[in-house]
């Protein structure tokens, strides 16, 4: 199981509760043996690589850096990402980001105007996540953004298409089979590819949350969950290489440099 800990003793009774929510070991001590740790600060909450190779803290800023420079000059509705969900053409669009990760891809969705429901189910990452989105609800310039996106604790491939129980509270970590109180028009998936260690493609924060989180092997199940939850598409994330999640061909695909998308459209 993965510690939390913190070096500011006023954030210890912080770093207790998010222990107990998420179900972490709470350290008193940065000195751990731990390959990984995540540490509370007063800026955010961060996960830690020991090692030589390792990448520096990461943790998740909607307001700077990438996520920021792809929000301002990433291409607009006129990127691909949002011509495959089909922001392009619809403003208004509901996208259940079934594998929210670090919600890059969900902010910038979430930036072109989408509603945005992310799952994530490794509670390391949804830690982080919300971690990420509770400090960007408070930032000027982005509030109305993060305002669009609601987050949900759990394993999407148990979403249920009923529609009778609303949730009362999307961030809650409440495990009991979780449901969506409206149907998704779009359900956008980017699973976790098992890539070879030493291309120089993957870079070393996938390569940390692969080898703590694992890679998506059940994501072909997944896919089948999404089709039917769907209202209009299911947009895949994929490799360029990498073959079609569960071995089905999609309606269409708009490639990439490094990736493509293969969209399953609905009837
Ligand atoms: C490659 S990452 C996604 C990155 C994300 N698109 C972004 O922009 O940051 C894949 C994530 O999907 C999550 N995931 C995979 N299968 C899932 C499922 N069935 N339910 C919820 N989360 C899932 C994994 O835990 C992992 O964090």
């Amino acid at each position: 199981m993965i510690s939390i800990t913190t070096s500011d003793k006023q954030l210890t009774q912080q770093a207790k509760e998010l222990a107990q929510h998420w179900g972490f070991n709470f350290s008193e001590s940065l000195q751990t043996q731990d390959q990984f740790f995540l540490e509370l600060t007063p800026q955010h909450l961060q996960l830690i690589q020991s090692g030589k190779h390792s990448p520096g803290p990461i943790y998740i800023d909607f307001s700077s850096g990438q996520v920021a420079h792809r929000r301002l000059f990433g291409g607009g509705k006129g990127q691909t990402m949002a011509k495959a969900v089909g922001l392009n053409k619809h403003f208004d669009l509901t996208i259940l980001d079934a594998t929210a990760g670090m919600g890059k891809d969900a902010f910038v969705f979430a930036s072109l105007g989408a509603k945005v429901i992310l799952m994530e189910r490794s509670p390391i990452s949804a830690a982080l996540l919300t971690d990420a989105l509770q400090r960007a609800s408070m930032e000027d310039t982005i509030s109305d953004i993060i305002s669009r996106m609601n987050f949900i604790f759990g394993d999407a491939r148990k979403l249920t298409t009923e529609k009778q129980p609303q949730i009362e509270d999307e961030i809650s970590l409440d495990n009991s089979i979780p449901q969506l109180k409206e149907e998704p028009d779009v359900v956008y998936l980017d699973p976790m590819f098992p890539h070879r260690k030493k291309s120089a493609l993957v870079k070393k924060e996938m390569l940390a949350f692969q080898s703590l989180i694992g890679d998506d092997k059940d994501s072909d199940e997944l896919l089948s969950v999404c089709l039917h939850l769907a209202k209009k598409r299911v947009v895949v994330k994929r490799p360029i290489k990498a073959p079609y999640l569960n071995a089905q061909k999609p309606s269409l695909s708009m490639n990439m440099k490094k990736h493509r998308f293969d969209i399953y459209l609905k009837l």
